[in-house]
């Protein structure tokens, strides 16, 4: 039976879903949130479609198993590749989804003066043509030039320094977004806000980033309130950390991204079915 003191679930492959974890701390502090990072499987970016279904399938059904009320998908990659079938597992546990590229590819329409929007994403989300499809649907006849990044993720993801190498690596990647003249750059990968300053940086002042984060805390919200399961009251909720790979890793670089204490981290072992 699900009802409102149940938790909100949401994955992502690493540490990049805590920048949607952060946006919904902020906008619903009274929820229960559990967060899996599936670092074993790190980086979605690059796998193979057909197998990353599999893991998602098996990822959503532990989650819900566990008890909740909402999943957020807090991954591009994994909304570009595996939204159909996170809904289809989702469905048998009744649980509605809440997914990440949608919601900013409306808020990037809309905010475009000159119809110029970039997108920076892994090579699976840019191949997949998930947020061409978005930005169409929007209707603007919007000009869509997409950048796979498939080294930013795994940068973030390992809680490196930034040196030359890294900012050669980020200049590569925007050439061509400075090049097409975009106005607007969605993040499309819940890992590149962490590293908005140095994009920003290098894009200048006036191109605006598109970060999904506060949009689906938004996106949330509604969905709570529309199914009648938000939680009331001014109590501040829980949250539980799980990662699939090793402990130490993530919760290193998640605490420092989340700048607060994550509590014990617990490792789950999934083996998806060939
Ligand atoms: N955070 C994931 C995303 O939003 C990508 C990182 C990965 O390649 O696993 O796309």
């Amino acid at each position: 039976m699900i009802d409102a003191s149940l938790p909100v679930a949401m994955f992502d492959s690493g540490v990049g879903g805590l920048t949607v974890l952060h946006e919904c701390l902020v906008a619903l502090p009274q929820e229960d949130y559990l967060y899996l990072g599936d670092t074993a499987m790190f980086p979605y970016g690059e796998r193979d479609p057909a197998e990353l279904r599999r893991r998602i399938a098996l990822i959503v059904a532990k989650l819900l198993e566990r008890g909740a009320k909402l999943l957020v998908i807090a991954c591009n990659t994994a909304t570009a590749i595996g939204e159909e079938v996170a809904r289809e597992v989702a469905a048998k546990y009744g649980v509605e989804v809440v997914p990440v590229v949608a919601p900013q590819a409306e808020i990037a329409a809309a905010i475009t003066d000159n119809g110029r929007v970039g997108v920076l994403a892994t090579t699976n989300t840019v191949e997949s043509g998930a947020y061409r499809r978005a930005l169409e649907a929007e209707g603007r006849g919007l000009d869509v030039i997409e950048v796979a990044a498939p080294r930013l993720a795994p940068f973030i993801q390992e809680g490196s320094l930034f040196d030359e190498e890294t900012m050669a690596m980020a200049r590569g990647y925007c050439a061509p977004l400075r090049k097409a003249g975009v106005d607007t750059l969605i993040l499309g990968c819940t890992h590149f806000p962490l590293v908005a300053p140095m994009l920003q940086r290098i894009l200048g002042r006036n191109v605006r980033l598109v970060s999904g984060g506060h949009a689906v805390a938004a996106a949330i919200q509604r969905t709570l309130e529309g199914s009648g399961l938000a939680r009331e009251g001014d109590d501040e909720g829980t949250y539980e950390f799980f990662c699939t790979g090793p402990v130490s890793s993530f919760g290193d670089v998640a605490t420092r991204f989340l700048q607060m204490p994550l509590g014990e981290v617990r490792q789950v072992e999934f083996t998806v079915p060939a």
